[in-house]
């Protein structure tokens, strides 16, 4: 284990998403396909094969190297994908902040992952990453979402009208943002 890696309960943990996730990426997707579709975007039947995630992977990896996303997956015991996190769009200089984006395995939601995870990825932002600010949307009635965000930190910043392409339309958003410290950006 590594100091990347976080325990989340007693047999699941938040570790960096690594190449080899792909085929478990895969069946975890697949799984919640049903589950996860009105809070996702349409995605194409490749989008649930190993060979479709590899490659979503390979382009997640590739800008975390650049410094613009950190990837994570919560692994079971067995190491098999039981969700993720990802913070994307990050940017340095005086904003300092990402953009989340989580789901969790139809298996293993209400059990306070996504919470523990959030926090954890959070204290990574701020610690690791030096960031000031992560910010977060949800479509409007998802109120599972809403839960995590407002149980980890975050506050209600605005509604956004049409703000992103989900199930097939462009869907009303709630905004959130979590400030994550309050002194200056670091060198
Ligand atoms: C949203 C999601 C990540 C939550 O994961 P999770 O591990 O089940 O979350 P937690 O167990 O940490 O917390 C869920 C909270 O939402 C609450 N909740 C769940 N369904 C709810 C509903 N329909 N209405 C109101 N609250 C709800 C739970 O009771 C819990 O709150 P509590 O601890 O106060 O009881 C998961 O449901 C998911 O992956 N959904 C599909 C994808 C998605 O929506 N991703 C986020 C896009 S913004």
């Amino acid at each position: 284990m590594t100091d990347l890696n976080h325990p989340l309960t007693d047999d699941v943990q938040l570790r960096p998403a690594t190449p080899d996730d792909a085929a478990s990426l895969a069946e975890a997707l697949t799984r919640s396909r049903a589950y996860m579709k009105r809070w996702e975007p349409v995605r194409p039947e490749v989008f649930y094969t190993p060979q479709g995630q590899a490659r979503r992977l390979a382009g997640l990896l590739a800008d975390r190297d650049a410094g613009r996303a950190m990837p994570w997956v919560l692994a079971d015991a067995d190491d098999r994908v039981v969700g993720a996190m990802t913070l994307a769009s990050i940017e340095l200089g005086p904003f300092r902040n990402a953009r989340l984006g989580y789901w969790v395995d139809i298996d293993r939601a209400g059990q306070g992952l996504a919470t523990a995870a959030v926090g954890r990825v959070c204290e990574d932002a701020r610690d690791r990453l030096g960031l000031h600010r992560v910010e977060a949307g949800t479509v409007v009635d998802n109120a599972a979402s809403q839960r995590v965000l407002a149980k980890s930190g975050f506050e209600v910043i605005g509604t956004a009208p049409r703000y992103l392409h989900i199930d097939g339309e462009w869907r009303d958003h709630r905004l959130f943002q979590r400030i994550l410290h309050d002194g200056p950006p670091r060198r």
